[in-house]
């Protein structure tokens, strides 16, 4: 981390949640006010947003979506407008997780207008971007990430710094597996060079790291230089762990 960024701890609940155990979970968070020091949310199931405002609204916890429609309305059958996000007062949304690249067969095209659209109304995207394991051991792990970054850069323009950026290598998605907190910083540093060269502000913008980050391996994760914050999947899911990360962020921030 570094002083000149405000760290950010987000939480992917991914298809997870039901109502009593969200509010159990919503309130838990709700009472650490940790807004001070780090920016903390969670990017929720499109059904569980109003939930997520109900609870968090007036709370420094900002609540997100994971994904959107690049449409802004019409005939498309299971999507989610940016306008409708707008409605529940989301701030965050999460675009081309991998989960959406593999199993939904999300473009790099389709992850940088997702981005775009986000930012025309009013809400920052999280765009996700990282390599298969496939890729990493045939020594395409930079090529892999600078292609999805470049995409997105190319289509937002001068929008490019209200962005925020997570590396979620696919290998260490709910594996078990973190990258190496040596491994995460050189991708990290990799994706701010290349921001650098699209904008003045690539050093105030927030790079995330995701896959398998929990409250043992959040602090020197977090200690490198380019890692402004976690993007937390099943740890996100437990009060506990989750804030245990928080006041591990707060603690780097002191
Ligand atoms: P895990 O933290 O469960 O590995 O998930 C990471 C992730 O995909 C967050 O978007």
């Amino acid at each position: 981390m570094s002083a000149a960024r405000k760290p950010m701890m987000m939480g992917n609940w991914k298809m997870n949640g039901g109502l009593q155990a969200n509010q159990d979970l919503l309130r838990a968070l709700r009472a650490v006010d940790c807004s001070a020091q780090v920016r903390a949310g969670a990017c929720v199931p499109f059904p569980y947003l109003s939930q997520a405002q109900a609870e968090w609204q007036g709370s420094g916890w900002a609540w997100g979506a994971q994904d959107l429609s690049v449409h802004d309305k019409g005939a498309y059958t299971g999507e989610v407008s940016a306008a409708m996000l707008r409605e529940f007062a989301v701030r965050y949304v999460l675009v081309g997780h991998s989960e959406r690249r593999q199993y939904h067969g999300e473009s790099d095209d389709l992850v940088a207008n997702k981005a775009k659209q986000a930012l025309a109304h009013g809400i920052t995207p999280i765009v996700c971007v990282g390599e298969t394991l496939a890729e990493r051991q045939a020594g395409q792990t930079e090529q892999v990430v600078k292609r999805q970054l470049a995409a997105v850069i190319h289509v937002v323009a001068h929008c490019v710094s209200e962005m925020v950026v997570a590396y979620e290598p696919v290998w260490a998605i709910g594996t078990g597996q973190t990258a190496t907190p040596e491994q995460a910083q050189v991708v990290h540093a990799v994706l701010r060079t290349q921001l650098s060269a699209a904008t003045d502000r690539a050093q105030t913008m927030t790079i995330l790291y995701g896959g398998s980050m929990n409250a043992a391996n959040a602090a020197d994760l977090l200690a490198q230089p380019d890692i402004d914050g976690g993007l937390v999947g099943g740890a996100s899911l437990k009060a506990d762990d989750f804030l245990n990360m928080i006041s591990t962020a707060q603690a780097l921030t002191a």
